[in-house]
């Protein structure tokens, strides 16, 4: 599978979007490039890493379960990268139990995604490929419900950094343009997760400064100092009625 999705001209000529499970090997170095430039100010401003390791890159790449969603400009030049996991087992980051109470609470009988990365070349930023590329992938998500008669429900997360505007973003790029169609979805705010250092007497003398990841806070702040946060999102595609 390797399917032109979207080409839009823009400032510098031209820009397409390809989704793919298997990558052209020309492609890897670029992308891997683009991950590490694209997420470097992200991860300063992140306790936790926001990127994948190179390791989970060549997984993903291989996998033919995750969804490759590349931008290229005129050249045939990566400046553009989304990958979708199809189907939960792959997605080890996260809290399994949460994501799918969710999605028996929402559309038991979805088809679920969940997103790995989202990232354009620094270069690139501001520009149309970021739009493009969040509008391919839900282009596509429609004509896949379409196929199968069943919904979505795509899932991410975000590290405080970008949270609320990351879903703002993605909700307005959504809706209709002059030249996109507007794809109907609906995006929910499922969870959240914090990376506390707890500053309880007790914990203090026994560990020292010890930073945990934790679901709930406790009630009395002066125990606790978030460091960070990770935001978790549904996204549901519904196929038309
Ligand atoms: C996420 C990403 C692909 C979006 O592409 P982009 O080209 O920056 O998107 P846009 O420029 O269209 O952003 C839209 C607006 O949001 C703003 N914005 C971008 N990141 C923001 C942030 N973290 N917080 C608040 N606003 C932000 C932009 O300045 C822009 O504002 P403007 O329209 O008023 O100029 C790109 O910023 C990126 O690669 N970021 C690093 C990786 C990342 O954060 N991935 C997200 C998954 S965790």
């Amino acid at each position: 599978m390797n399917q032109e999705l979207l080409r839009t001209p823009t400032q510098d000529g031209e820009l397409s979007v390809v989704v793919s499970r298997e990558l052209p090997e020309e492609d890897m170095q670029p992308l891997w490039e683009m991950i590490e430039s694209g997420f470097a100010a992200l991860n300063s401003r992140s306790y936790d890493k926001q990127s994948m390791a190179f390791d989970e890159f060549l997984h993903d790449v291989e996998s033919p379960d995750v969804l490759k969603y590349v931008a290229y400009n005129q050249e045939k030049v990566p400046v553009g990268f989304l990958t979708v996991h199809a189907g939960l087992e792959g997605v080890d980051w996260v809290d399994k139990e949460m994501v799918m109470n969710e999605q028996a609470e929402v559309d038991p009988t979805a088809a679920s995604y969940y997103i790995g990365t989202l990232v354009v070349t620094p270069d690139v930023r501001g520009t149309e490929t970021a739009p493009s590329l969040v509008r391919a992938a839900l282009r596509h998500f429609r004509d896949t419900n379409e196929e199968t008669g069943q919904d979505s429900l795509c899932f991410f997360d975000c590290a405080k950094a970008n949270h609320p505007w990351l879903a703002r973003f993605v909700r307005g790029m959504a809706r209709p343009t002059a030249d996109f169609e507007g794809i109907p979805i609906k995006i929910k705010e499922i969870g959240t997760e914090y990376w506390a250092e707890d500053l309880t007497d007790e914990d203090l003398a026994n560990t020292g400064h010890v930073i945990k990841k934790v679901r709930t806070l406790p009630d009395d702040s002066a125990h606790y100092n978030v460091v960070d946060e990770q935001h978790f999102y549904s996204i549901q595609v519904k196929k038309a009625a």
